[in-house]
């Protein structure tokens, strides 16, 4: 039976897409613009990728917003980068809630200013039962960041005697990390041209799909992100098997770490 395109990418989406939203300075510089025009175009890239993740039933989103390593930018920047996430946060929460969206926050909240952090603090608070999409926003994230807090509290337990160190392998010290609960990102987009992790979620990447495009983060629209999802579609996912193994499962869905055991 032939199967059309659009076929073999539903049944092949995603269930976790991880996304560095990079070019929004280099947007704004063809432009003649200020950087921060291209972090307020960005904004709508945003709007209209969680519209397209619930229509195709992705059940996680996560989005880098701003790195550890971002403080390096200017002052400016980086208060535009802080007021333009609460007036997000501000315009938007309600609506993501209508829609059914979870919304969390991933990152070092603690260095935020108190008003935003407060802000994260209602949004999860007021859409902690919806379902349709996890939307993870990182922010003051950094992968090893997230290791190192992990490592400290799996330390911390041994100390305590909670957990021996022989206890310790890949569940419980994932157990620790930021995105616990979800399943590990099936695909990673990054915009913008680079072709680098830049201290995104580290641990879990390590059988993530990686999909690289030179759009930049304002321009990536519905379009965009179906090229990255049929790119998606057509890769074997073979977590260490061979493809003849994988494919003889093939009639399973996406073969996981262990699935074949
Ligand atoms: C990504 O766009 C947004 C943030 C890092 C906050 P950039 O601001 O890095 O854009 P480019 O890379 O300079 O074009
Ligand atoms: C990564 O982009 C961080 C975010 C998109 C939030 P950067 O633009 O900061 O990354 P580098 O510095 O080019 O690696
Ligand atoms: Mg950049």
């Amino acid at each position: 039976m032939q199967v059309s395109r659009n076929e073999i990418i539903a049944v092949q989406i995603p269930r976790h897409i991880a996304i560095i939203m990079d070019g929004n300075g280099r947007w704004a510089k063809k432009r003649f613009l200020p950087r921060t025009a291209g972090h307020q175009a960005g904004v709508s890239a945003v709007r209209k990728t969680v519209e397209y993740c619930i229509q195709k039933s992705v059940a996680v989103l996560t989005l880098f917003a701003f790195s550890s390593e971002n403080w390096r930018r200017p002052q400016q920047e980086v208060s535009i980068l802080m007021e333009l996430f609460i007036s997000t946060l501000e315009h938007e929460t309600e609506k993501l809630h209508q829609n059914g969206v979870r919304l969390r926050v991933i990152g070092d909240r603690g260095a935020l200013a108190r008003p935003l952090q407060d802000k994260i603090a209602a949004s999860e608070q007021l859409t902690r039962n919806n379902q349709k999409l996890n939307l993870v926003i990182a922010t003051n994230y950094g992968g090893r960041w997230d290791i190192l807090q992990g490592v400290r509290e799996v330390a911390r337990k041994v100390k305590e005697n909670v957990i021996s160190i022989a206890d310790i392998d890949d569940q419980v010290f994932e157990s620790h990390l930021s995105l616990s609960d979800l399943p590990e990102p099936d695909l990673f987009i990054r915009t913008g041209g680079e072709q680098r992790i830049s201290n995104f979620v580290l641990w879990q990447l390590a059988y993530t799909e990686l999909y690289f495009t030179t759009t930049l983060w304002p321009d990536f629209d519905e379009q965009s992100l179906e090229l990255a999802l049929e790119d998606y579609a057509n890769r074997q996912r073979r977590f260490g098997y061979t493809s003849e193994q994988v494919e003889s499962r093939a009639n399973q869905s996406v073969p996981q770490p262990g699935l074949l055991d």
